[in-house]
């Protein structure tokens, strides 16, 4: 066995208000236990006009959750109106940052490319970045998933050191099974984190590949996760629509 810890953590998305997140935060804190923290690494990532509000229920309550951004642009400062940088969530307490989400890629065009500037920004300003991938749904019919997903990890992560490697996040999101209700069974997301841990082997090592904490995201429910979890190379969950009720949320953490 491996000395992985699990983390899971919630991405609220374009959800909450600062003001509804403050009670999201609370209401989810109330259900947990220090044997929680203990077991499992809680991260949350708001958006960013909720960080703030967030970072002070944290800190003012002493509550062992990360927090993290759900994107940063790859500047720390300058003239690049709309942006926020990795400096920034620094200074708000953040130690986490999702990169490259396949809603970014869809909607904005992210591409491995800026990926890996991201990722850069992330490790310049000391945040663990969350680096996201996964295939469509033609993709997987086309049989592609491997070289997609590969592709992902070799060129997202291209140019960074065996220990920047050791020190991230991967989190592999099947884009068909994420909001769909339809989870990839806990074997075949199994096998796809286990070529990305192959994958992140070539690349930095397999002494380090080992070493790199993979969660799998896409309709994680407190119905799913434990057959998840139960898999030898899935390390945790990111979760989108349940992290936004507190108990199911809390129940996922409790797996
Ligand atoms: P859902 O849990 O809503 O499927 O979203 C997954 C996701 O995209 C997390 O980043």
């Amino acid at each position: 066995m491996t000395d992985r810890k699990p983390i899971i953590a919630g991405n609220w998305k374009l959800n909450q208000t600062h003001t509804e997140a403050i009670s999201l935060v609370q209401t989810f804190s109330y259900e947990l236990n220090e044997q929680d923290y203990d077991r499992v690494e809680i991260v949350v990532c708001p958006p960013f006009t909720a960080i703030r509000s967030v970072q002070l229920v944290i800190e003012g309550e002493n509550l062992p959750i990360g927090l993290g951004a759900q994107n940063l642009y790859w500047e720390d400062d300058g003239a690049y109106t709309g942006e926020v940088s990795g400096a920034f969530l620094k200074a708000l307490n953040c130690t986490y940052v999702i990169v490259g989400h396949s809603e970014r890629r869809k909607f904005f065009g992210e591409t491995d490319e800026t990926v890996n500037k991201r990722t850069q920004a992330a490790f310049r300003n000391e945040l663990t970045p969350i680096v996201c991938v996964g295939e469509t749904d033609e993709e997987r019919e086309a049989g592609r998933t491997e070289e997609v997903v590969g592709r992902q990890i070799t060129e997202g992560l291209a140019g960074f050191t065996p220990e920047q490697v050791r020190s991230l996040v991967v989190a592999y999101e099947p884009v068909w099974a994420i909001g769909t209700g339809k989870a990839a069974t806990p074997e075949d997301a199994n096998a796809t984190i286990a070529f990305v841990r192959k994958t992140l082997g070539s690349l930095a090592g397999d002494d380090v590949a080992e070493a790199v904490r993979i969660q799998y995201g896409g309709s994680v429910s407190p119905g799913n996760i434990a057959q998840l979890m139960a898999q030898p190379d899935i390390d945790g969950a990111l979760v989108g629509g349940a992290s936004l009720d507190p108990k199911s949320f809390a129940m996922i953490v409790k797996y």
